[in-house]
């Protein structure tokens, strides 16, 4: 019998995707765009990189927490995400029109490089070390799952920010709706030759 969480990737290559997806949703954020078109960027940004941090806190760091003896690898995450979520706050309520909008995205963007550099030099290479290649999986299909669940709300806003400009994909892609969706097609097509 096929298994979800034997096909996923692993959740830790699932949150280099969603790294990269975020970096590439902040590099199309350029000044010269239109405010509209600033706001469905930043927004799309804010609610990938909140349901990123929300995700990894749920699913990822427990897990670190047990694992490691070191303490300081795990002591700033939390931390850290809290500071994005600070600036995603402001974020939201700022006018497009003002150069504090432009302002707040390059300080969120700051701080997203910065976390995701020890994230991927020090958290997830020893995730990998220390954990199997099946318990990583399982663990992406729990985080899979979870994301559909934390999506679900956010399904208006992407269909509103595909109207006011940005492609539809590019927030599909950021929030790691299209790896989800891939990750369920896969399984049922596996599950339909066994
Ligand atoms: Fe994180
Ligand atoms: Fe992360």
């Amino acid at each position: 019998m096929f298994s979800l969480s034997k096909l996923s990737p692993s959740i830790t290559d699932m949150i280099r995707f969603d790294h990269s997806h975020m970096m590439v949703t902040f590099h199309q954020y350029t000044r010269d765009k239109p405010p509209s078109v600033k706001k469905a960027l930043a927004e799309t940004i804010c609610t990938a990189v909140d349901i990123h941090a929300k995700l990894e806190e749920e699913l990822f760091y427990p897990v670190m927490r047990q694992l490691t003896s070191d303490e300081r690898v795990m002591a700033k995450s939390e931390p850290e995400h809290d500071e994005m979520r600070a600036v995603i706050a402001l974020l939201r309520r700022t006018d497009p029109h003002s150069p504090d909008h432009d302002r707040l995205v390059l300080d969120l963007m700051r701080l997203v490089i910065h976390h995701v550099a020890d994230e991927e030099t020090v958290l997830l290479p020893q995730a990998e070390q220390m954990l199997d290649k099946d318990t990583l999986s399982d663990l992406g299909a729990k985080m899979t799952k979870r994301r559909l669940e934390l999506l679900t709300p956010e399904a208006g806003k992407i269909a509103k920010d595909t109207v006011v400009g940005i492609a539809g994909s590019t927030a599909a892609v950021a929030l790691g709706v299209a790896g989800a969706i891939f990750a369920v097609n896969k399984f049922r097509k596996s599950s339909a030759h066994s």
